[in-house]
């Protein structure tokens, strides 16, 4: 893909990345967020971390899987995306349902095990966002930057798990969440588990 088209690409992932936002704050002003619009806005920002994070996490499966190789350069714009709107979620808890109490906030977390995994996840982008420019994965190096994006795993796997927990009744939108999570890192493990097999056949052929 030539690099005019990947920006129009990036161009096209940043509208829809900001239409949601765009279409709340637009709802919200003319009151039209429904009966409950403090829980309106939590859910659907929280319904948009997750997606973002689970786009985040299938850009390499399909780029390897579809040999479509251009894709990896749209997977720090879904992981920004997700941590912005994990940011807004968590704000809009802190603020519409928290009242912007500090102590308030600390106990509903303590007392609830569906925020711990929430906060474990956003905990976990946290490193994810600082370290994302060009400049900081220069600086850590290829090796240790890799290293320390794992806890992109650690952030989807606690993201669906809290979604899960929060559920009253209908589970299967978390579930459907979980098993598309759930083939995602299946392929990562089978791809590392395929190239482990291969690199000591690779070093004993070069020893030969
Ligand atoms: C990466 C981090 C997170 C993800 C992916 C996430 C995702 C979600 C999702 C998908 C929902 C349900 C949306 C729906 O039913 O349509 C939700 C609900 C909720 N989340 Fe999160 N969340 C995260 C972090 C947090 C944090 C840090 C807090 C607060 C400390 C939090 C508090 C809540 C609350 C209060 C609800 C609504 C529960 C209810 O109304 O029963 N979340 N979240």
């Amino acid at each position: 893909m030539q690099q005019g088209d990947i920006r129009f690409v990036k161009m096209l992932v940043l509208v829809n990345g900001l239409t949601p936002l765009a279409l709340l704050v637009w709802d919200q002003s003319r009151h039209r967020l429904g009966a409950n619009p403090q829980n309106f806005l939590i859910l659907t920002t929280g319904m948009m971390t997750l997606i973002f994070l689970m786009l985040t996490m299938a850009v390499t499966p399909v780029r390897k899987v579809f040999g479509l190789n251009w894709l990896i350069q749209l997977r720090r714009m879904f992981g920004l995306f997700a941590f912005f709107y994990g940011c807004l979620h968590f704000l809009c808890f802190y603020s519409l349902d928290r009242a912007f109490s500090l102590s308030s906030t600390l106990h509903e977390i303590v007392a609830r095990q569906y925020l711990w995994f929430g906060i474990t996840a956003l905990l976990a982008m946290v490193p994810l966002a600082i370290t994302s420019t060009n400049g900081m994965i220069k600086r850590l190096g290829g090796k240790r930057w890799r290293a320390l994006h794992r806890l992109a795993y650690v952030a989807a796997i606690a993201g669906a798990v809290h979604f899960f927990m929060q559920v009253k009744a209908d589970v299967r939108l978390p579930l459907a969440f979980a098993a598309l999570l759930a083939v995602l890192l299946g392929y990562r493990l089978l791809d590392w588990w395929r190239r482990s097999k291969r690199a000591p056949a690779t070093a004993a052929a070069v020893k030969s």
